[in-house]
């Protein structure tokens, strides 16, 4: 089995218990050629924020989408002990060149996942929240191959690419905090243009909230989720 360099917990769909509890009407299904669309659910790839770690989102995937798969690394930088998906030098002020690392190495580890937990790539949507957003950005922006679509809580632009990527096939939901104290309005327009001109779909859905998460948060996220992918 490929080694997957992240900690990570991942947790299979219902759905797929259950063809596993099915195997043998699966195999038979299988050899018939009939097509299971249940057996090929979601897989939600869940990104904390600084100090969080594998298990702060779990909830949160299982919420927004009950029926998904949830793959959930933890990153691997420590700023003071808390674990983050890449450096920064100051609040808001990012480390760029540990980023590109960064964001090469994650790209990496879900291309191994998928071939080693046998999900597709192209019905993988990141869930990140704050520091796991801004990863997740640089996903989209970096290795778009990687996702299908994104939720982003409380997200900054990640980097200004030289070069626009074709995100036309992609789906991107921006959650962001009226009242956030470290994501700026005009962070979150810029960021909302970039992907806009980068031919992405995107929702731009404000929060009666600061940098923390709120119900309509989740809310907003399932239904946007289950409108676009299921
Ligand atoms: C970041 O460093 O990614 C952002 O400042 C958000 C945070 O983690 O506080």
């Amino acid at each position: 089995m490929k080694q997957l360099d992240f900690k990570h917990r991942y947790i299979p769909s219902p759905l797929q218990q259950h063809v596993v509890d099915n195997f043998d009407q699966k195999q038979r299904q299988s050899q018939e050629g009939i097509r299971d669309d249940k057996s090929n659910p979601l897989t939600l790839l869940l990104l904390h924020g600084t100090g969080g770690n594998e298990d702060d989102l779990i909830q949160v995937g299982q919420m927004i989408s009950p029926s998904a798969s949830l793959l959930s690394p933890r990153g691997k930088v420590l700023e003071n002990g808390m674990p983050r998906f890449f450096k920064r030098l100051a609040e808001g002020v990012f480390d760029l060149e540990d980023l590109k690392f960064r964001t090469n190495e994650l790209a990496d580890f879900i291309k191994g996942s998928s071939s080693v937990y046998g999900f597709d790539l192209d019905k993988t949507v990141a869930v990140g929240f704050s520091n796991g957003a801004n990863i997740a950005a640089s996903l989209l922006l970096s290795y778009s191959e990687t996702l299908m679509g994104a939720i982003l809580f409380r997200a900054m632009i990640p980097f200004i690419p030289d070069n626009l990527p074709d995100l036309s096939n992609k789906k991107v939901l921006l959650s962001a905090g009226m009242f956030d104290p470290i994501v700026s309005k005009s962070q979150i327009q810029s960021l909302f243009d970039i992907l806009e001109k980068s031919r992405a779909n995107v929702t731009l859905k404000w929060q009666q909230s600061g940098h923390n998460l709120i119900e309509s948060d989740i809310l907003d996220a399932k239904e946007w989720l289950s409108k676009n992918f299921e």
